[in-house]
This record gives structure tokens, C-alpha cells and sequence, in this order.
């Protein structure tokens, strides 16, 4: 064949990035993308190029650790597919390597992918069964450095997944919060504004701040709680230590920041305290400052907002003030069923049996009967499995947590302060 195979030379990186998107044949991601290509080439790792009539035709470049080197790439001219240019580029390629003391050469293609034909007749053996497993760092070192700073971290994906039920309260935020904060440009082009600060309430143990946390997961950005208890401990009090956490946040691109029990710092009952009132003051400036970027939203949860300053939830200050209630009947039914795997227990009985349950009281539910059955199963050796009877005894034996008064509080507060 009227090729000529040579070394690499600077010169021909224009024609090997121009070959690299003309030879793929398929829609897949390769492994390496080019930039990974183009280090490689620039750190002069060996690579060999095909060239006729003094065009590029073919490249194969790899990259060399100690006695180990990968084959980032294989491409082709197409119009020279299938005429041995790629096995003959592996062999070349293959002598610099081994030249280099390398003992091992590895390349991972895309199904289909150009350059696979050459690699099983240069010698590669196909590996099947492998599972190819990839994650991208979306975050910057810097960012990083001031996340762990700050102990926050970009929570798992699946955790909006995970609520169970909830139905009402997961569109109304999906909708009001994760779409507009998500798709920000194409929110601009109705004037919608994404929201910047919320506040969640509801009785204790309802999800609050499983919901912060999920919100995070959803958009996959970094989740910081902010605990005002340690803010404080860094001497300056607590508007100081709040003021330095807030411009921390600042240097995050993307973040969720998180206060639970706002109440505690936000209180109208502390307002006559000089001390209080500068902490509300600040909280205020901090949020004011916090708006100012896009990107960002600051969660705040509560068990009693009757107890917040009104300033703080002054309209313009929180886009949305979202009630998050106990468990609908949907949730109970997830919530049972995480616990349970045997299909011979009557979940629906035990959703019946369990309204006002909170979530934490069906853990504690099943954990009981779970303990239970074990102890059962030693005692008499025999290995023993609960039934519907053993859940609902446990049940008429476990207080829920929350009081019907707090149930019809919080239905009160609803109407008061919710803000959907
Ligand atoms: N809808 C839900 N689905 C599954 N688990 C939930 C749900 N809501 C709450 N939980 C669980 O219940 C517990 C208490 O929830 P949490 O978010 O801490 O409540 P809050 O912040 O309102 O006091 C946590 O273990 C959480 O994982
Ligand atoms: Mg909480």
C-alpha cells in the first residue's frame, strides 16, 4: 500500500484533530475525548501517524504509564477503512511502545467503533463482560476546597428518587423550584425568576430535611448545611460567624445551602435581646447579598414558623414558603415498603393503621417487629417470619409522635403562611 507510517510530529496536530471527529462510526462517547488526545500528543506520548501524497490519513496515539500504555486512539480516513492501514498503525505504534519498556497496552472502543477489526488482527484480545464505569467531577479544585471548608458535599443522584409519596409537595417543588433553577434560560424567556431562598415547615420528623437534601441530589448541586450553633463557636458570635459562612458560600458557582431550625436564630421571641436582633439583622443582610447571584438557593426548614420574626418572612425575602406535612397514604405505603419485602404482609392494612405516622415512627415500627422476629428465631431455634398480626400489634403499641393538636396546628399554619 502507498501509505508511509512516521513518529508524531507537532505539526500534524491540526490534521489529527480534524481525522479524529471525521473517523468516529459511531454515536458513543469514546473513552478518552479529544482533549485527553491532545495532551497526550502535545506531552509527546507515542503516537504515529499515516500519511499519502503528504495528507494525514491515520493516527494512533497512546499514552505511556511506567509499563503500561492505553491506545487513546485509532482513527481513519474513511475513504482508507478496511485496507490494513489500522492494524499497520498498531504495529508501528506498538514497536515504540514496547521500545519504552511497556509490557501491557490496553484500549477501550465503543462497540462498532473504527480501528476494532485492527486490534483483533494486531493481537488484542476482546474482553467481554467488562462494566465500564465513569464519573465526571463538575466542581473546580477551588470550589471543592471551599466545599469540604464549609463540611458541605454534592449529595448522591437518586435521593429525589428515594422520597416516597409526597406526591403534592414533590410536584409543587419540582416545578416551582428544580425546573426554573435547572433550565434558567428558558425560565428568563417567560420572566420567570428562579428562586433564590424557601422555607419549609411542618411538624418534626416530616421529611424537611430529606426534602433539602433531594433538592440538592436533583440538580446535582453541592448541599452545605449551615449550623448556627458552631457559626457562633468561632468567636464573633453568631452574626459574625453567619456573615463569614454566607461569603464562603459565595465562591461556590452552584450551591443548596441549608439552616435547620431557622426559628432558633430567626425567632420574633428573642427580639427584644440587642444580641438577637443584630443576628436577625444579619441573617436578613446575608440573604439580601445571597440573592444577588443566580445559581444558589438557600433552604430554610422549621418546626414552628409561628415563631419567626415577621421580617424575615417579609415578602421579597423567600419565594416560597412550602408546607411539608406527615406522610400521605402513598408515602406510608413507600415508607412500609422499604421495610418490608414479604409479599404475604397486608401493606394497605398497615397503611390504614398508621396515618399521622411519621416516617421515623415506621422505622421505629418496623425496627421493633424486625428485633422481634430475630429474638423470636433464637429463642426457639426455628427461623421465624413476622406476619401482618406481629406489624399491627406493634403498631397499637407505638405512640406516633406527633399529638392531633400538632396535626391541627400545622393545618392552621397552612393557611397562615404558606406561600405556594
Ligand atoms: N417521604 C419520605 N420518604 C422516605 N423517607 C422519608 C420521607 N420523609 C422523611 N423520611 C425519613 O424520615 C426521617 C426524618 O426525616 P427528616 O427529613 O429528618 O425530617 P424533618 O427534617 O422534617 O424533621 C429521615 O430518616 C428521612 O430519611
Ligand atoms: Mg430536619
Amino acid at each position: 500500500m502507498n501509505w508511509h507510517v512516521r513518529d508524531f510530529h507537532p505539526e500534524d496536530l491540526e490534521a489529527a484533530i480534524r481525522l479524529d471527529a471525521a473517523s468516529t462510526m459511531t454515536a458513543q462517547q469514546p473513552l478518552f475525548d479529544a482533549s485527553d488526545v491532545v495532551t497526550s500528543l502535545q506531552e509527546r506520548h507515542p503516537a504515529v501517524v499515516a500519511v499519502v501524497h503528504g495528507a494525514v490519513v491515520g493516527v494512533a496515539v497512546s499514552r505511556v504509564d511506567a509499563d503500561r500504555a492505553w491506545v487513546l486512539r485509532l482513527s481513519l480516513d474513511p475513504a482508507w477503512r478496511g485496507k490494513g492501514l489500522g492494524s499497520t498503525l498498531l504495529n508501528e505504534l506498538e514497536h515504540r511502545l514496547l521500545a519504552r519498556g511497556v509490557r501491557r497496552i490496553t484500549a477501550i472502543l465503543p462497540d462498532g467503533e473504527t480501528g476494532s477489526t485492527a486490534f483483533v488482527n494486531s493481537g488484542f484480545i476482546q474482553r467481554s463482560g467488562i462494566a465500564h464505569f465513569d464519573k465526571h467531577e463538575t466542581m473546580s479544585p477551588r470550589s471543592a476546597a471551599v466545599l469540604t471548608r464549609l463540611g458541605g458535599s454534592v449529595p448522591p443522584a437518586g435521593q429525589w428518587q428515594q422520597i416516597a409519596g409526597m406526591v403534592r409537595e414533590k410536584t409543587l417543588i419540582e416545578r416551582r423550584i428544580v425546573l426554573p433553577l435547572s433550565l434558567p434560560e428558558q425560565a428568563a424567556e417567560h420572566g420567570v425568576v428562579p428562586p433564590q431562598a424557601i422555607v419549609l415547615f411542618g411538624p418534626p420528623g416530616t421529611g424537611k430535611t430529606t426534602f433539602a437534601r433531594a433538592i440538592a441530589s436533583r440538580l446535582g448541586w453541592p448541599f452545605v448545611e449551615l449550623f448556627p450553633s458552631r457559626l457562633a463557636v468561632n468567636g464573633g458570635g453568631l452574626a459574625a460567624g453567619l456573615s463569614e459562612a454566607f461569603g464562603q458560600l459565595q465562591e461556590l458557582d452552584n450551591v443548596v445551602a441549608f439552616i435547620d431550625e431557622v426559628e432558633e436564630v430567626a425567632s420574633h421571641r428573642g427580639a427584644g435581646s440587642a444580641a438577637a436582633t443584630a443576628v436577625v439583622n444579619e441573617l436578613l443582610k446575608c440573604l439580601v447579598q445571597f440573592r444577588d447571584r443566580a445559581g444558589r438557593l438557600l433552604v430554610c426548614a422549621t418546626n414552628s414558623i409561628r415563631d419567626l420574626d415577621s421580617a424575615f418572612l417579609r415578602h421579597g425575602r423567600f419565594d416560597y414558603v412550602l408546607p411539608i406535612g406527615p406522610p400521605d397514604d402513598q408515602a406510608l405505603d413507600g415508607l412500609w415498603r422499604r421495610y418490608i419485602a414479604d409479599a404475604d404482609i397486608d401493606i394497605a392494612a398497615l397503611v390504614s393503621a398508621t396515618g399521622g405516622y411519621t416516617p421515623a415512627d415506621v422505622a421505629h415500627a418496623a425496627r421493633a417487629v424486625a428485633q422481634a422476629t430475630f429474638e423470636r428465631s433464637v429463642d426457639t431455634g426455628v427461623r421465624c417470619q413476622a406476619t401482618t398480626a406481629d406489624y399491627l400489634h406493634t403498631v397499637t403499641m407505638t405512640r406516633p409522635t406527633l399529638t392531633i393538636e400538632q396535626v391541627s396546628d400545622f393545618d392552621t399554619e397552612i393557611s397562615a403562611f404558606a406561600r405556594t
